[in-house]
């Protein structure tokens, strides 16, 4: 019989942000999975997860390189997805951890789309994590929403137009991705008038965690690991 298929939420980066549930699936798995960007790179979720997982459990880390060739990614997509497929169809339960919540901009949505697609009788589950920006929110000490404010959760790559629309519409705008596009992002903000009201967080949970209200002097060297919370004062909420 096959195995089952987990998607992990392991959290933003701090072990201890790991739900119970994700722990106990983890420990029982006979296969994890793990995304890296590079041939050869540490596994950010990996690395959260390392502890809770018996020294005798296979390990894999797959390739989700950062290309925009969609027909190299799909390849790439294939042979990750193959690879897990054969792991359960061992009857290993696999599971496949992910930074933050695996609902969020995650790889395992390209994996569970997969196995929908070509393997529809491999049981999946998704085990939620803790979102990186809860988290972030968390550490600036900052209520996201309240009443009956509107939360917007966007990718800074998005368009402008997109962006202004939705910094517009939102009393709280999270931008997760903020490494290559954060400048364009904040001159977008700033357009808008709010840059006042934004805060800039970086590897919230890990060694080298930054919190930055003032954006207009942000380090040089965007990080991966970062996002922007854009926080209407409530005055303006209406
Ligand atoms: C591919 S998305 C994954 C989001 C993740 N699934 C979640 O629920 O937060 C990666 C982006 O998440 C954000 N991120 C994840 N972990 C973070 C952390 N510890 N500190 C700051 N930002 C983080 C960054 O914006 C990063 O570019």
């Amino acid at each position: 019989m096959a195995g089952k298929v987990y998607g992990i939420g392991v959290g933003p980066g701090d072990p201890g942000l790991m739900t119970v549930k994700a722990v106990e699936v983890l420990q029982r798995a006979g296969h994890v999975f793990a995304p890296i960007s590079k041939d050869g790179s540490t596994s950010i979720a990996l690395e959260t997860a390392q502890r809770f997982i018996p020294a005798p459990t296979p390990v894999t880390k797959l390739l989700f390189p950062m290309l925009k060739d969609k027909r190299v990614l799909h390849d790439q997509w294939m042979k990750n997805y193959e690879a897990i497929r054969d792991a359960a169809c061992r009857g290993a339960d696999c599971a496949f951890i992910t930074l933050g919540d695996p609902g969020i901009y995650s790889t395992f949505s390209v994996i569970a789309g997969l196995f929908k697609a070509h393997s529809p009788d491999i049981e999946i589950e998704t085990i939620p994590g803790i979102p990186s920006f809860c988290h972030a929110a968390a550490r600036a000490g900052m209520t996201l929403v309240e009443g009956d404010e509107i939360l917007a959760v966007a990718s800074a790559n998005d368009t402008r137009e997109r962006i202004g629309a939705l910094i517009k519409t939102a009393d709280t705008a999270v931008f997760l991705k903020t490494y290559r596009d954060r400048n364009r992002l904040l001159d977008i903000v700033k357009d808008c008038g709010l840059l006042s009201c934004c805060t800039y967080m970086r590897r919230c949970g890990m060694q080298g965690e930054e919190v930055i209200r003032e954006c207009d002097k942000l380090p040089d060297d965007p990080d991966y690991l970062s996002l922007i919370i854009v926080k209407k004062p409530h005055e303006e909420n209406g």
